[in-house]
């Protein structure tokens, strides 16, 4: 396989309106990054993925863009996004931008001339339909966040536009070549100005299936989730390649796209030598569960499904490319909460979860506080919800007969909320986030789990994730970390998690105990070092390794 130079990095994710606020206004933004990159740098992070900072209402917490070439002041100025990316730069961080071209916001010009004058240039920028009142949708898609795909164009009762998200999100039409110019100029504009590649939002659903037809009704709306349009649209990666030779390839750019249920014989297309990205997210893991009906209907995870779930994915990419290891992100709950089983969030557990995640092959993605173990924010009403998508699913289990006590524990697990709230620094007011009043409350266990306590204690979550990203930088097991095989061990036995990274002369056990009892792995060979461990001792005794409850180590074998 060719060797890319971010191949062997540990990436991280920024929620920029949660990380660090540095003017009072509750509100997180770049010179507050800025003011971390130390941070960053010391915790051994080299590369820095920022979700949106472009000017935006907001709708969407900023994945509805009014202007893709700008910075909304509520981040800060373009200035400070050079100095950003200068400071990150000089850190050894290179910093990746988030791409959000499916749709942009209803308030960007292109869709206000858009609806000035639908007939004219703008008008076949976006999807729009004729529509006379009461008759029939032009199809009966479902949007991702609730109701029809179809709205009323602004200022034409007798037009629909189409946003597969949210209403304030219309869809660009990525059919029409100027629309593709356009998008190729600004990326290529951005990677001029130093910005490393993208992370590449929703881009699955630019391509649509032509004409637009209704698809079997999956609710008692009489609507159909967008996925089954999209399983059925082709071509893809022919519009993508098409991207990527205009812009990214130029730049040798970092590209890590969003995309979710990709066609098996689709995936050399998408990741490794020939593919349009250079990696993807591995979403394995977070669709279990998952329902047509809504989150009330998932089903928790178990660990025997987290298990087969990282190892089906490993085997799909083994001979293809990479892949991003992730337990969480800005649209998931916390992954501690959701694959841990209620109740037991101790360090412990938490790291067994982390090391067992960050050890696969593939570029590991920490979303932040995710280092320190941070956990869902818990709500108790729906007022206190900002995500819109949150808002609909309380809805969604209204409809389908839940009472409201009931909604709201399925928004406590599932909402996106839970990831947003801000970074919980230190045990000060507002978990030393902001000096103002937070966007979004800080989760009330901040005086418990903050990174200044954990900075201290030698056994903290943070800890072992600093040491988890040093030693896939360490030369001497680098190489078998980032390109060893994986490979399954004791794949049967229940709530074990273990596999081995073999190198080149070099193999290394990860292993997991899933689970609050303890349990014997019996070992294939002698052991030459542990190198990892999230408890004082590792009780290895004569071929057994006799592991106590959720105890996990990454051992060198003889
Ligand atoms: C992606 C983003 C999510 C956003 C959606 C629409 O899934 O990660 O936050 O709501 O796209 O842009
Ligand atoms: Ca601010």
């Amino acid at each position: 396989m060719e060797r890319k130079w971010w191949h062997g990095k540990t990436a991280y994710q920024i929620y920029p309106k949660s990380f660090c606020d540095s003017n009072g206004d509750g509100i997180g933004d770049l010179p507050g990054i800025t003011g971390k990159l130390d941070y960053l740098q010391d915790l051994g992070i080299e590369i820095l993925w920022l979700s949106p900072v472009y000017p935006s209402p907001l709708a969407d917490q900023g994945y509805d863009i009014s202007d893709y070439c700008g910075i909304d002041p509520r981040f800060g100025t373009m200035a400070d996004m050079d100095r950003l990316l200068a400071e990150a730069r000089a850190r050894g961080i290179r910093v990746v931008m988030d791409l959000v071209v499916n749709h942009c916001s209803d308030e960007h010009p292109w869709f206000r001339e858009a609806c000035r004058d639908p007939g004219g240039k703008f008008g076949r920028w976006f999807y729009i339909r004729d529509h006379r009142p009461g008759a029939p949708l032009p199809c009966n898609w479902r949007s991702v966040f609730g109701g029809s795909v179809w709205s009323p164009l602004p200022g034409h009762p007798d037009k629909l536009y189409l946003h597969t998200f949210h209403k304030k999100q219309p869809d660009l039409n990525w059919e029409n070549p100027e629309v593709r110019d356009e998008i190729y100029r600004m990326i290529n504009w951005w990677l001029e100005k130093g910005v490393s590649g993208f992370r590449i939002d929703a881009i699955i659903n630019i391509r649509k299936k032509h004409p637009f037809r209704d698809y079997p009704a999956d609710r008692a709306d009489g609507l159909s989730a967008i996925e089954n349009m999209l399983a059925e649209a082709e071509g893809i990666t022919d519009l993508l390649g098409e991207m990527a030779d205009h812009t990214f390839r130029k730049y040798d750019a970092f590209t890590v796209g969003e995309v979710f249920h990709e066609k098996e014989a689709d995936l050399p297309l998408f990741i490794g030598e020939h593919g349009v990205f250079s990696t993807m997210f591995d979403f394995g893991e977070n669709v279990l569960g998952e329902s047509p009906l809504g989150w009330y209907a998932r089903k928790t995870v178990s660990p025997e499904d987290y298990k087969r779930a990282c190892f089906r994915s490993q085997k799909r990419v083994e001979n293809v490319g990479f892949l991003c290891s992730i337990i969480e992100n800005h649209d998931e709950p916390r992954g501690v909460s959701h694959y841990l089983p209620e109740g037991v969030h101790t360090p412990a557990a938490k790291k067994l979860l982390g090391g067992l995640n960050f050890m696969l092959r593939g570029l590991p993605f920490l979303y932040q506080g995710q280092e320190i173990g941070m956990e869902n924010l818990p709500c108790g009403s729906i007022d206190e919800v900002d995500d819109i998508s949150a808002r609909d699913q309380y809805q969604v289990a209204l409809d389908a007969g839940l009472t409201p006590e009931e909604a709201v524990a399925v928004i406590n697990r599932f909402s996106r909320d839970n990831a947003r709230s801000p970074f919980q620094w230190d045990a000060g007011p507002n978990a030393g986030f902001t000096s103002g009043t937070p966007w979004l409350r800080v989760n009330p266990n901040y005086t418990r789990i903050n990174l200044a306590a954990q900075r201290d204690d030698p056994d903290s979550v943070w800890r072992f994730y600093k040491r988890l990203i040093a030693l896939r930088r360490n030369p001497v097991y680098c190489e078998t970390i980032v390109y060893g095989a994986v490979e399954p061990y004791l794949e049967e036995q229940e709530n074990l998690m273990a596999y081995f990274r073999r190198g080149a002369g070099q193999t290394l056990l990860v292993a997991g105990n899933f689970q609050g009892e303890a349990q014997d792995m019996a070992l294939p060979g002698a052991v030459k070092a542990v190198l990892l461990s999230n408890l004082e001792d590792a009780a290895l005794q004569s071929g057994v390794f006799h592991m106590a409850p959720w105890q996990f180590a990454i051992l060198e074998l003889a």
